[in-house]
């Protein structure tokens, strides 16, 4: 279903590389975790996949297409056989759930019977059928982002890429969004998350591909579990340093070896 050869992505002014010579299979109606420290390259692997960004060498195949050639023009239209969730959805506030998620169908070109037919079915996959009147504004965090995955997987998409699609969510509404995707997953879609979450991951027991300055460092087939060190919190960082033991510039005092007590007798 996707498959990267020997992939590096140097972006243009860097000297290392984003993504370094990583190769990587994915299967027909996986469901894929991506982790790995802020900076290891998680979001240019999908961007790779999206066709966001191009790599600077290797080979990238997804759904039986070579992305090489693909060519700038019909990329909005190979982008259509993706789902895409972002970490904050945009949403168009003067329209409705229901409009909001009937527009993406529009676009596509579906017909109005159609759309009418198809909307109700996906937001009650999504749990939101009874606020499909309400506007962006009146919704929370974590229905806007089941919004957003409405509206990526109306099209019916074999492959929904999502890069951090919890980041913003308190623990239970990022436990019920990852129970879409796991559903979505279990319909038959081939499911790739980015995320930092060790409890998700954890929870799901999917396979996980760790990345670390570019290059996959551990890829668990199954039953994976999040094995990185958790991240510092930022703001912690600068408050809180960490503090040595001793001052940093008294030379470390030697406890004296102890003195033989040579016993006479
Ligand atoms: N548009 C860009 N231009 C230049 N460097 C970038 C760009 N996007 C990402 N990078 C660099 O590529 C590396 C990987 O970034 P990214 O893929 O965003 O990592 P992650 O999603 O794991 O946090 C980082 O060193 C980042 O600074
Ligand atoms: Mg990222």
């Amino acid at each position: 279903m996707i498959l990267l050869d020997q992939v590096t992505k140097i972006y243009p002014k860097d000297t290392k590389p984003a993504l370094d010579n990583v190769s990587l299979h994915v299967d027909p109606n996986e469901f894929l975790f991506i982790v790995g420290q802020s900076g290891a390259g998680k979001s240019t692997l999908l961007k790779m996949l999206t066709k966001e960004e191009n790599p600077s060498s290797g080979k990238i195949i997804v759904g039986g297409i070579d992305l090489d050639y693909v060519k700038k023009r019909h990329i909005p239209h190979y982008r259509r056989r993706l789902g895409v969730v972002f970490q904050d959805n945009k949403l168009l506030p003067s329209r409705t759930v229901y409009e909001n998620v009937a527009f993406v169908l529009e676009i596509a070109g579906m017909s109005n019977k159609d759309i009418d037919r198809t909307v109700p079915k996906v937001l009650d996959l999504v749990g939101l059928l009874d606020k499909a009147h309400k506007f962006p504004s009146n919704l929370s965090g974590g229905e806007i982002q089941r919004v957003g995955i409405a509206r990526s997987v109306a099209r019916q998409p074999k492959i929904l890429i999502a890069d951090e699609p919890t980041a913003n969510l308190d623990p239970v509404t990022t436990k019920e969004i990852i129970d879409l995707l796991k559903r979505i997953n279990d319909f038959g879609t081939t499911v790739l998350v980015t995320t930092h979450n060790d409890g998700i991951v954890n929870y799901l027991q999917k396979r996980v591909v760790t990345l670390d300055h570019g290059k996959i460092i551990s890829d668990q087939k199954g039953k994976g579990i999040y094995r990185l060190e958790k991240e510092e919190p930022k703001n912690k960082r600068k408050t809180m340093p960490k503090v040595a033991k001793r001052p940093l510039h008294t030379t470390p005092t030697k406890t004296p070896p102890k003195k033989k007590i040579i016993r006479t007798i």
